[in-house]
């Protein structure tokens, strides 16, 4: 292989690769990196105020990428998005399940003990990080599935390794997503095509809204005792930065990986890796 090989299995021009929560801080960086590489983009979310914010981040490129209100955890709206899609760009070649997340009411500590979780609240964490990754790929697989070749590439967690104290439902789910990426992974090899892949990533810890508030003191901005806890724990000394996450996305969703299925790749600064002795 020489270098020219290797930038030609990072060309993503003429791919269409479609993003669930591609307007999240993780999805959104995936999204521009996408769109640079010369793929055509379709962002998935239900509010499409900060997308607008993203196509103007992707300057010239954003003719390739289309922003599309879905929500993944109603059928009928992914299948309308998977239309948009298909009118726009003639099909799907991969699929970024990046949309998920936690809720505070349904994170134990302060006042509220595991035995008073609102179950509706439970519920909607683990429907949201478990069937809205199910969803998708139900609706974008199955236009895999038609042409014989894609690539599915799952959010999973440091909480799906070993349970993180408090997000109950969010960990579960997260477990759930790793179970369904290698399940997934087999699945569609052996009933569609060798040539479909099944991957996720387990982000350690960035920063975002949806960690935020666990991670530092709301009025001062400083750690909060967790927040310290995790930088303890994490060889690296740092949380993540968005774009630590690129390179490991592009090469999952690439043909560099093409004998790679099943996976869930740790991305973490070595926080997985560490016992803390
Ligand atoms: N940040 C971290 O440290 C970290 C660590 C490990 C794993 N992860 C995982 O990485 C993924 C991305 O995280 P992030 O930090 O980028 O999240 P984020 O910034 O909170 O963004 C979440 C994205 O998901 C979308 N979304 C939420 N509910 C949705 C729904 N029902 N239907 C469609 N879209 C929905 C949001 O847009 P709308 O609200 O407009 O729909 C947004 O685009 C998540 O699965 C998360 O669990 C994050």
């Amino acid at each position: 292989m020489d270098s020219s090989e290797l930038n030609r299995l990072y060309d993503f021009s003429g791919k269409t690769v479609v993003i669930t929560g591609g307007t999240g801080i993780l999805g959104g960086e995936v999204a521009c990196a996408l769109v640079g590489c010369g793929a055509n983009v379709a962002i998935l979310a239900r509010r499409m105020e900060p997308a607008e914010h993203l196509l103007e981040l992707m300057g010239g490129r954003a003719n390739r990428a289309v922003a599309i209100s879905a929500d993944v955890m109603d059928l009928e709206s992914l299948r309308k998005a998977a239309e948009t899609v298909r009118e726009k760009f003639g099909g799907v070649d991969c699929l970024v399940n990046a949309a998920g997340g936690n809720k505070p009411q349904a994170t134990t500590g302060g006042d509220l003990r595991f035995f008073d979780l609102p179950a509706d609240v439970l519920r909607y964490v683990f429907d949201l990080n478990l069937m809205g990754t199910i969803l998708p790929s139900q609706v974008f697989g199955k236009m895999m599935a038609e042409k014989g070749e894609g690539v599915i590439l799952n959010f999973s967690s440091m909480s799906a390794i070993r349970p993180l104290t408090r997000v109950v439902a969010y960990s579960a789910a997260k477990a759930a997503v790793n179970s369904l990426t290698q399940w997934l992974a087999v699945h569609v090899a052996q009933e569609y095509s060798p040539r479909i892949r099944v991957n996720a990533v387990a982000p350690g810890f960035f920063l975002t809204k949806q960690n935020r508030f666990l991670l530092t003191e709301e009025k001062t901005g400083d750690l909060t005792a967790r927040g310290k806890a995790i930088i303890g724990h994490t060889p690296m000394g740092r949380f993540g930065q968005p774009e630590d996450l690129v390179g490991a996305v592009l090469w999952l969703l690439s043909p560099a990986s093409a004998f790679v299925t099943g996976i869930v790749l740790p991305v973490d600064g070595g926080f997985s890796a560490f016992s803390g002795v």
